[in-house]
């Protein structure tokens, strides 16, 4: 039989417990959308030494939710327990279950939570709710951390946009490719690996017409056993340009192919796409070919929270000149293409980000002889 109280932790065992509960609900990142991707575990702390109890994570497709999932596997011994869940416990979810009905019933003694749910209408309800049954609640543990896990969620919720990560292989002289078509810039395994993990933990991922013309990719995961886990492969293609035998339509039966067009786009590529199992999504035009934040927001509508974007030079200039790109990844290759090279940002300098007050850097390592940043936009 459990005790009915368990000590309280220090701050320390908080944040270590509430980094694990992150790195938990993490696991299943790009599989929730529009949920978050929710981490939480139950510990116990009768000998002073925290004993976790229950674990749960929000499951592929949202099929349940992370504290009614934890709860069930601590059972009796969630009585007297300390909760650390990666977000604010919700009153009541669309399917009509309550995280807070659940955990004052079980019996829960302390809630450490590591943000407020970002809903407008409901961010700080949960916690107050907790409050008002007697429960101990800490909030904004790891809070940082929990907003970087939470982007998209946060700004799916607040902007009505996916969060945007833009990626973008770069040579020694700020060059994506060579106009010729040609690829120069093969990466190393290292950052191969690294891009898989990336098309994992996002929902969607995004290129423009030209590379598909250009490089006919298929955008999947491509490690072995994993390739369920793709996003969904987004397009912008104003008149319907992409070939119904390209690697991306080819692979439309089993992960979904989107494609953004414009207004006046053929009706006779529509059919053939169509035919051929893609979806076409339509969008008023906008600078550059489709107007970005309208495609965005229809993304949004329909439940994506992470976007991943993978170029090309006219997509990514777009991105960060509406100064949509929320988080850049640059895998820089030690190769130097020439003046014959196609410029990351189409025409404007890389400076745009690198020297720019706007982002900042919060990653930098060596992935072989790639040199990967990470900048993340502060305004
Ligand atoms: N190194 C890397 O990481 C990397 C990644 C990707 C690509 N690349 C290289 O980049 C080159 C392709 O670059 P790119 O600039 O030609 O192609 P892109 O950026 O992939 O596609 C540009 C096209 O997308 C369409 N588009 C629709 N809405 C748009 C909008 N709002 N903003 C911008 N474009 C929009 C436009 O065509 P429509 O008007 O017809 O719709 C536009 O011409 C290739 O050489 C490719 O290999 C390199």
């Amino acid at each position: 039989m459990a005790a009915a109280e368990t000590t309280i932790a220090d701050p320390e065992t908080d944040r270590r417990l509430m980094a694990a509960a992150l790195r938990l609900g993490r696991r299943h990142l790009g599989s929730t959308f529009p949920a978050p991707a929710v981490g939480v575990l139950i510990v116990r702390f009768d000998t002073g030494v925290p004993v976790i109890v229950g674990r749960g994570a929000t499951p592929p497709g949202a099929s349940g939710h992370a504290i009614a999932i934890a709860l069930d596997e601590a059972g009796e011994a969630a009585r007297g327990a300390t909760v650390y869940t990666s977000i604010e416990p919700t009153i009541r979810h669309e399917d009509g279950a309550s995280d807070t009905d659940r955990l004052v019933a079980a019996g829960i003694q302390r809630v450490v939570s590591a943000m407020d749910d970002p809903d407008p209408q409901r961010g700080g309800a949960g916690h107050a709710r907790l409050r008002d049954a007697g429960l101990q609640v800490s909030s904004g543990i790891l809070g940082e951390e929990a907003r970087r896990v939470h982007a998209g969620f946060i700004a799916r919720m607040q902007a009505g946009r996916p969060h945007v990560t833009l990626k973008l292989a770069v040579s020694a002289d700020g060059m994506i490719g060579r106009s010729s078509g040609e690829r120069v810039l093969v990466s190393g395994k290292e950052a191969f690996a690294r891009l898989q993990a990336m098309r994992i933990e996002t929902d969607a991922t995004l290129i423009g017409i030209g590379t598909a013309l250009a490089a006919d990719p298929s955008l999947i995961v491509r490690v072995p056993g994993l390739k369920s886990l793709s996003p969904i492969r987004v397009v912008l293609d104003t008149q319907l340009r992409l070939s119904p035998q390209s690697a991306l339509v080819q692979g439309a039966g089993e992960i979904p192919l989107w494609v953004i067009a414009g207004p006046e786009a053929p009706e006779a590529a529509r059919s053939a796409l169509v035919a051929a199992g893609a979806e076409i999504i339509s969008a008023p035009l906008g600078s550059g070919g489709v107007d970005l934040p309208a495609a965005l927001r229809t993304l949004a509508e329909r439940g994506i929270t992470r976007l991943l974007v993978e170029g090309g030079a006219r997509v990514a200039a777009s991105l960060v000149g509406q100064g949509l790109a929320d988080e850049v990844v640059l895998f820089r290759a030690p190769v130097v293409v020439g003046p014959d090279g196609v410029r990351a940002l189409a025409g404007r300098a890389l400076s745009a980000i690198e020297r720019s007050p706007r982002y900042r850097i919060i990653e930098e390592a060596m992935l072989g002889d790639d040199r990967m940043v990470r900048y993340e936009r502060t305004s």
